[in-house]
């Protein structure tokens, strides 16, 4: 049942206006539309199958090991190409592409099109907020579009494939890739992946404006140790399942078609070498039959590094010993191809030789790559639907425009409200001060795609737009060079903090914006600490001093800690990083004529010494508790709490949810049944509210975690309007998974809680019977 939650959840904006329309009952189960979507491609597979069988008859094992291998920009050749190379990775120029595919197609021997892949993550051109503020979101749509735009300009280059979506759980904000994923919840990653993958590829990838979706990273890269990227992670079979793997299984269940396996180690085992993750898992039990590739190198790194010989290239996690090995054991354990690395290719003949590897094998992964490209109509249409020359004016177009500055919006969170100062008032006269203020670059987010700072609306210009006559003045530079340098972060000195001031005190009111620099997120980009980088602290105190109103507007790919804010700053929105119309989304926010209603997809600490802090974590036998001794607590810290609770959001206006009610008392196993709530807008303005259900199991044979969050809904109500939402509930949402990866429902009784946060605590239960 929650498969075909997720699918009703994504639901098309066509849907959800309908809805939005009639008013009254939102049910979450809509069956006749979430077909729309359903992958078509099984009326076309026996053919499908007939043509690659044909094709793998005709190739030599050469071209097979060249069908498997994929290769960076930088790395080909028109020699490779004429060879049979099978994808390449991060072209972008279209008339490059149309020169490799025309090679592929016209002079190599079985004229096998190319599969072009890139890192569309949000947008192509035009730059989205980053998927941890699409989380943010709470909004399907928000995701969908996202990649239907995101797509849409991919293919116009004559792009195929995109490494997204990001669906890596994590409970790690040191980490700089939680920008990428929706944050911390394995039912919030399910569902905007499974719209992504939707958006991405549609009925059909064949479709000119569709791609092929890989959902990565396979499996739980999101939790690193010590936050450090690539580095190892070890878990139970429990956790692995109910927490990191249900976001790929419904991107599977959505229809993705390929899938990255990831760099690190889990319980010791590398994800590229993992033939249980891969084979059993993902080919077996999920019945996956795209492809496979393995990240930029990751074969490569299976193997041991050499002693004291630095330079025979990439190595590390020692499972194997040396280059063939790690070949054998990536294809082995389900790798179909290989990125950036050469090893299959190179040892592939001679592993099939020694009986290593089966011809059998190689052949599996050949007919999965034929598969896809075949499914992805590349053999009827190698090239991109336009011409080179005619791709530019296919970028930024009004409508991909206009959807990037409503998801802007729509992913920012109001985190604190002191006194109403927000919204703004944009005839009066604003300042526009801090690092991020008048910056370009740092508002696209850490996979910025083809997008170039130029295309960016700057807050300045945007609050200008709004506010004419708004003043600036940056206080202090925050650093975007790559350490090791003296000042990784920048924001050193506080040389700019009097003219801020002088700014501050001119106006009528001011917008600070502070945040991070997007190089301080995203993959390679951990952080030992989780403050504002530099002396911004600093610098709002300063502008706290001048007794102007103000707003403390975040740009960040990361929870922060804002102890050090939270009493100083009235107002605090946290925008992310939100793409090429940042400014005028911020501007639409702090001005009222759009009304917040993100919700944290992530919790926010303290400080970092509380990280990991998660709102599904499992209980203890000590629970915690401030004032006691013997209970899990930190004693330098007075609180058992996160500084913000996952979920949490304000709004301009305010809201009741009340009136939970279940349809049942009990329910059989395999039974389901209904809990509805009421959701009320009690204030004076238009806004929305994301209608949020946890469940708790309190007695299971595995402490499970104390709240789960198994549905949500974003409504918009006028003032004085109300609506009933209902999530239908079954075994999918009351079961587990154990630790032998069996998923069982144990009898007994479930609490349901319904609220707005995740420490809503309006709640009924229902039994489950025997
Ligand atoms: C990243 C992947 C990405 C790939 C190709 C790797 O370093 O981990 O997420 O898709 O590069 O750009």
């Amino acid at each position: 049942m929650r498969r075909f939650r997720v699918r009703a959840s994504i639901i098309l904006p066509v849907l959800a206006l309908v809805l939005a329309a009639a008013g009254g009952v939102v049910a979450a189960t809509q069956s006749s539309d979430e077909q729309a979507l359903q992958p078509i491609r099984q009326q076309a597979d026996g053919d499908i199958e007939r043509r690659v069988n044909a094709l793998i008859s005709r190739m030599t094992l050469q071209e097979k090991l060249e069908q498997i291998q994929l290769l960076p920009d930088f790395m080909v050749t028109e020699e490779e190409v004429r060879n049979g190379l099978g994808s390449v990775l991060s072209v972008t120029d279209p008339a490059r592409i149309r020169e490799l595919q025309r090679i592929a197609v016209e002079e190599s021997r079985l004229k096998i099109p190319i599969l072009f892949a890139f890192d569309t993550i949000h947008g192509f051109r035009t730059i989205f907020p980053i998927p941890l503020g699409a989380g943010a979101s709470f909004d399907p749509r928000v995701a969908f579009n996202d990649h239907k735009f995101g797509a849409r300009e991919s293919a116009v280059v004559g792009l195929k494939q995109t490494y997204a979506p990001m669906v890596d759980v994590s409970h790690e904000p040191r980490w700089g890739r939680i920008a990428e994923a929706a944050g911390e919840d394995p039912y919030l990653n399910s569902v905007l992946g499974a719209a992504r993958v939707k958006a991405i590829q549609g009925r059909d990838y064949s479709a000119r404006d569709k791609l092929v979706a890989s959902p990565k990273h396979l499996v739980a890269y999101g939790q690193p140790e010590s936050g450090r990227d690539y580095n190892t992670t070890d878990m139970s079979e429990q956790r692995l399942r109910n927490f990191y793997l249900p976001p790929f299984k419904a991107a599977i269940d959505a229809g993705a078609d390929t899938v990255m396996c990831s760099f690190n180690a889990i319980n010791g085992v590398p994800g590229c070498g993992n033939d249980d993750m891969m084979n059993r898992i993902l080919k077996g039990e999920w019945g996956f039959d795209g492809f496979v590739e393995g990240d930029w190198t990751a074969v490569a790194e299976l193997r041991a590094c050499p002693p004291k010989t630095p330079d025979t290239g990439p190595c590390g996690h020692g499972v194997v010993a040396d280059g063939p090995a790690a070949a054998a054991l990536a294809l082995n354990a389900g790798v179909d191809s290989e990125m950036t690395s050469t090893l299959i290719r190179d040892f592939g003949a001679q592993l099939l030789a020694q009986g290593r590897i089966s011809i059998r094998r190689i052949d599996d992964a050949v007919r999965r790559i034929l598969r896809v490209k075949f499914r992805a109509g590349l053999f009827e249409h190698p090239y991109a639907p336009v011409t080179p020359d005619k791709a530019e004016a296919e970028m930024l177009k009004p409508d991909a425009v206009a959807a990037a500055r409503k998801a802007a919006s729509r992913s920012m969170v109001l985190l604190q409200n002191k006194g109403g100062i927000l919204p703004l008032d944009p005839a009066k006269k604003t300042a526009v001060i801090g690092p991020l203020a008048n910056n370009q670059h740092d508002m696209l987010g850490p996979w910025w795609g083809a997008g170039r700072d130029s295309d960016v609306v700057t807050v300045l210009d945007g609050i200008r737009q709004q506010s004419p006559g708004a003043t600036f003045a940056e206080g202090c530079k925050l650093s975007n060079a790559e350490p090791p340098t003296t000042d990784p972060e920048g924001c050193g000195s506080d040389a700019g903090f009097a003219e801020a001031v002088a700014t501050a005190r001119a106006a009528d009111q001011v917008v600070l914006a502070l945040g991070e620099t997007r190089e301080m997120s995203g993959e390679a980009a951990s952080r030992s600490t989780l403050d504002l980088p530099g002396r911004q602290e600093e610098l709002l105190r300063a502008i706290k001093e001048t007794g102007k109103p103000f707003a403390v507007v975040l740009f960040n790919g990361r929870p922060l800690a804002l102890e050090g804010v939270v009493d100083d700053a009235p107002a605090i929105l946290e925008a992310w990083f939100p793409g090429v119309q940042a400014g005028p989304a911020v501007a639409d926010v702090v001005f009222g004529n759009v009304n917040p209603g993100g919700k944290l997809p992530v919790t926010f600490p303290r400080r970092l010494g509380q990280v990991p802090i998660y709102y599904n974590h499992e209980p203890t036998g000590r629970p915690c508790d401030p004032n006691q001794k013997y209970v899990s607590r930190h004693r330098d810290i007075p609180s058992c709490s996160p500084l913000f609770v996952f979920g949490h959001g304000l709004s301009y206006t305010t809201f009741e949810v009340s009136d939970l009610r279940l349809s049942a008392s009990t329910v059989s196993r395999n039974g389901s049944l209904q809990a509805s709530v009421t959701v009320a807008n009690t204030g004076r303005r238009k806004g929305d509210e994301v209608v949020q259900l946890y469940l708790h199991d309190p007695v299971a044979s595995i402490s499970q975690p104390v709240r789960r969050l198994r549905g949500f809904e974003r409504v918009t109500l006028s003032p004085g309007a109300s609506r009933t939402v209902t999530f239908t509930l079954d075994k999918s949402d009351f079961g587990f998974y154990d630790n032998r990866g069996k998923f069982i429902v144990e009898p007994g009784r479930i609490d349901v809680y319904a609220g707005n946060s995740s420490s809503a605590d309006m709640t009924r239960s229902f039994t489950v019977r025997a």
